[in-house]
């Protein structure tokens, strides 16, 4: 069943209408996915060094803090957290940090990580497989961290609808996929993202880092499209946010 979700913003509320992966009338079998990132009008999301700060405005970066604040959970790649160093909180706008999830098979993130240091480990939850040494997972625990073992997809790495379902099981409703390109991908190929909302900024970059890798479509047809688009200006850039529609229904995950 939809629901609607109010989303408090600038002194005004919005009402998303939300469709919630519901099977029979059951309880949901996964938090609702919305991917959100910011792109340059060439489509990178980084350069090829893998420099992404700032690709979006400052008025950008406050929608990006609101997504924040609006879902249950944040989760991004192991390679955003090696390379960028995020704190993945809500600092711009008011509102409630998010659960951080890292997404890291083998828990290659450091110790001395923000969504680690400085007593943010308590507030973090680290997705990993087998792959992950028992040092490294005592290591995360010690600090206080959640450390989640799950099984491994085709690649070797998280199976991301297992960790979906057991995000499910602790009660995160809502989460938002906020890189990087890898990982959305992942997220795009095995059908489990249900929103976009991308900032689009005035620059372009030529070589780079690719906002969503390969999915396999080959005909235009087979394009993913999006349903009820909105376009909103945030300073210089334009945030699209729609509902994701695949062409032949869910990809099987098999
Ligand atoms: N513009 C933006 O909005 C934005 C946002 C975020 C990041 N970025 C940029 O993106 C770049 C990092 O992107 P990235 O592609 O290298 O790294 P990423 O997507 O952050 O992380 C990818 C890593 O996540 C781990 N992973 C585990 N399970 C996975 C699964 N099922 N599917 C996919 N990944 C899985 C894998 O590492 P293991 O095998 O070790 O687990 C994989 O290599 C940086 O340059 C950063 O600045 C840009």
């Amino acid at each position: 069943m939809p629901s609607i979700r109010r989303v408090a913003r600038a002194g005004q509320t919005t009402e998303i209408l939300e469709e919630h992966p519901y099977v029979g009338g059951e309880a949901p079998t996964r938090p609702s996915v919305t991917v959100s990132y910011a792109q340059t009008l060439d489509g990178r999301v980084a350069t090829a060094t893998g420099e992404s700060k700032w690709i979006s405005c400052p008025d950008s970066l406050r929608f990006a803090h609101e997504m924040r604040a609006d879902n249950d959970a944040v989760l991004v790649g192991a390679g955003t957290v090696c390379k960028d160093d995020p704190r993945l909180t809500v600092r711009h706008v008011p509102g409630r940090s998010p659960l951080r999830v890292v997404v890291d098979s083998t828990l290659r993130t450091p110790p001395d990580a923000a969504v680690l240091a400085d007593g943010a480990a308590p507030g973090t939850v680290l997705a990993v497989t087998d792959r992950a040494p028992a040092k490294r997972r005592e290591r995360a625990l010690s600090l206080g961290a959640t450390v989640l073992r799950l099984p491994s997809d085709a690649y070797g790495r998280v199976d991301l609808a297992a960790l979906l379902g057991e995000l499910v099981a602790i009660g995160i409703g809502s989460v938002m996929v906020e890189g990087g390109a890898t990982l959305i991908t992942g997220f795009f190929r095995t059908g489990l993202v249900d929103r976009v909302a991308v900032c689009v900024a005035p620059k372009i970059l030529g070589d780079g880092i690719e906002a969503i890798g390969d999915l396999g479509i080959r005909d235009l047809s087979q394009s993913l499209t999006l349903a009820d688009v909105a376009v909103e200006p945030y300073g210089v850039d334009l945030i699209l946010s729609g509902r994701v529609v695949y062409p032949d229904g869910v990809p099987d995950r098999g």
